[in-house]
């Protein structure tokens, strides 16, 4: 298989960009492997003539925004995003109409519709900075995550109006579960992804993107840790680090499998099949490219 996918990738001149929620296999396969914000900026960089994001769906699409000039595709078409579906553009333009002295700052995670409606994009790991470059005189919307938006609050001290979305995995994590857990190791740290519910974040160590933790691993001298976001960066932690432990935290279900059923929707069956014809190609209309290219760009350049 992996003789295939080279061989492909060389026809094509395509590269692969995965997030590290996906599948081990697929992150081992990758040319790079990354955050939200990491790879954005390499689809935007890449010389390559096609890019196969396996991600989901508004991945595969920023990249298209940024580098319209690729042909971009996705192992899954189906592969979606609770956060991006909990803001249909309609609905967005009508509260961002609603509240037309704020500026409009959107979480990456939504389609590219409510980015061409915003002023501003952030990740996880960059939203205080984006926050923190908006004049203090201004008022902001936050959309579409609530937990990202509330933890950002916090950590900026300002005051936002939040869209109610949420990630259908982070917000499911059990505190009872986390309070146990930490109970049984008592030396782990806790490492969490701010898309978790406040009573999650109020047990960790460290709060952060998924590159943001995986570097934490990395340079911190613990050796046990439990971890509160899709267990998918767990292997890249354990390669990183073969000697430490990590314990992914339950869910609400009590069950530590806790996997994005949409990131995990690609399989290298579904590369080799998009390799091979190059189908789920991601297009847009110009117009909303164009305008969704700006909030984009702003928070390229500002971090
Ligand atoms: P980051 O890649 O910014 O850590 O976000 C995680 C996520 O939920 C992506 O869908
Ligand atoms: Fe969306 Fe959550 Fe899956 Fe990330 S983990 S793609 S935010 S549903």
């Amino acid at each position: 298989m992996l003789t295939k996918i080279k061989e492909l990738k060389e026809k094509h001149n395509a590269i692969i960009l995965a997030h590290y929620y996906q599948e081990p296999e697929i992150q081992d396969m990758a040319d790079f492997v990354g955050d939200s914000l990491e790879l954005s900026r390499k689809a935007a960089n890449t010389d390559a003539d096609v890019i196969l994001f396996c991600g989901v769906h508004f991945m595969a699409e920023t990249a298209k925004i940024v580098n319209p000039g690729k042909k971009v595709v996705i192992p899954d078409m189906d592969a979606g995003c609770s956060l991006a579906d909990s803001a249909p553009p309609k609905l967005f333009k009508k509260w961002v109409e609603k509240h037309p002295d704020h500026v409009v700052v959107s979480y990456i995670n939504c389609s590219a519709e409510v980015k061409a409606l915003s002023d501003i994009i952030c990740t996880s790991a960059n939203a205080k900075k984006v926050i923190e470059s908006i004049p203090k005189d201004k008022k902001i919307l936050f959309a579409p995550d609530r937990f990202l938006g509330k933890y950002v609050m916090k950590e900026t001290g300002r005051d936002m109006v939040l869209w109610n979305g949420s990630c259908q995995v982070h917000e499911i994590f059990s505190e009872k579960e986390l309070v146990k857990m930490k109970m049984k190791q008592p030396k782990a740290k806790v490492l969490a992804h701010p898309e978790c519910d406040e009573n999650i974040l109020m047990h960790s160590d460290f709060i952060g993107s998924t590159s943001a933790l995986i570097n934490y691993v990395n340079s911190s001298d613990d050796t046990e840790f439990i971890i509160g976001t899709e267990p998918g960066v767990i292997h890249q932690m354990q390669k990183q680090n073969p000697k430490k432990e990590f314990f992914p935290l339950p869910n609400q279900n009590g069950c530590a499998c806790n996997e994005c059923p949409h990131m995990r929707l690609n399989t290298v069956e579904k590369i080799i099949d998009t390799l091979s014809s190059l189908k789920n190609e991601i297009n847009l209309d110009e117009q909303t490219r164009i305008k969704a290219l700006k909030p984009l760009n702003k928070m390229l350049e500002i971090v």
